[in-house]
């Protein structure tokens, strides 16, 4: 019997879990960061929740732990989301990224890259339904929101906005953790944003 391809499989399924356990047994070979990786990272977090955070490609730390944002930038979103908007990483979003596998010497992912990783990240905001979708950085930005590639970051960051592209979802930029770890002096301004966040997360969680 012809074996399906990993994404005509991952495009059937109906749960979360189901597309989770799917891709990480599929041993995805459409791009060449498979030849590099030591694992597959789908994601961090509950899927049951309605916000998701979509960062760049795994680096080292989540390549061997296979999740994702778990070393120093992801401490720090987790430490700040904690503390200005009480919300918990782990238990209130679910982390993801635009490319699942890491690029060699962390560098972005080539279009061609995070195009073959598209399926799976749509198949993730259609299982998830996300009420808000935080793009971290400039990388999300541009593959989630083509058009919007080459704009400066410091008029994307910290607006919500609606794309027709992502009905249902309220769309914020925020900077990327690993940006603030190299200019502290970026952190108020991401505090702020985190801030406008917990004021539409907090009123649309008293409305679902
Ligand atoms: N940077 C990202 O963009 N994603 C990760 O998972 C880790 C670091």
């Amino acid at each position: 019997m012809r074996r399906r391809s990993p994404v005509s499989a991952l495009s059937a399924v109906e749960y979360y879990a189901d597309f989770k356990k799917e891709l990480l047994a599929s041993n995805c070979q459409k791009c060449s960061l498979s030849k590099h990786r030591t694992n597959i990272v789908v994601d961090r977090g509950n899927p049951e929740a309605r916000v998701v955070f979509v960062g760049e490609a795994p680096g080292a730390n989540e390549d061997r732990e296979g999740r994702a944002f778990v070393g120093r930038g992801g401490k720090l979103l987790d430490e700040l989301m904690l503390k200005e908007a009480g919300f918990d990483t782990n238990r209130d979003g679910l982390i993801i990224n635009v490319a699942k596998c890491r690029p060699p010497a962390n560098r972005p992912p080539t279009s061609e890259e995070a195009a073959s990783c598209r399926p799976y990240l749509e198949k993730q905001l259609i299982l998830v339904r996300p009420l808000i979708l935080v793009l971290l950085g400039a990388t999300a930005l541009k593959h989630i929101i083509p058009e919007k590639k080459g704009s400066p970051m410091n008029e994307e960051v910290g607006k919500f906005f609606c794309h027709p592209a992502y009905p249902g979802m309220n769309i914020i930029v925020f900077f990327h953790p690993a940006y603030i770890l190299r200019d502290p002096r970026k952190k108020p301004l991401m505090v702020e944003h985190i801030r406008r966040f917990k004021t539409l997360w907090t009123s649309l969680l008293g409305a679902h």
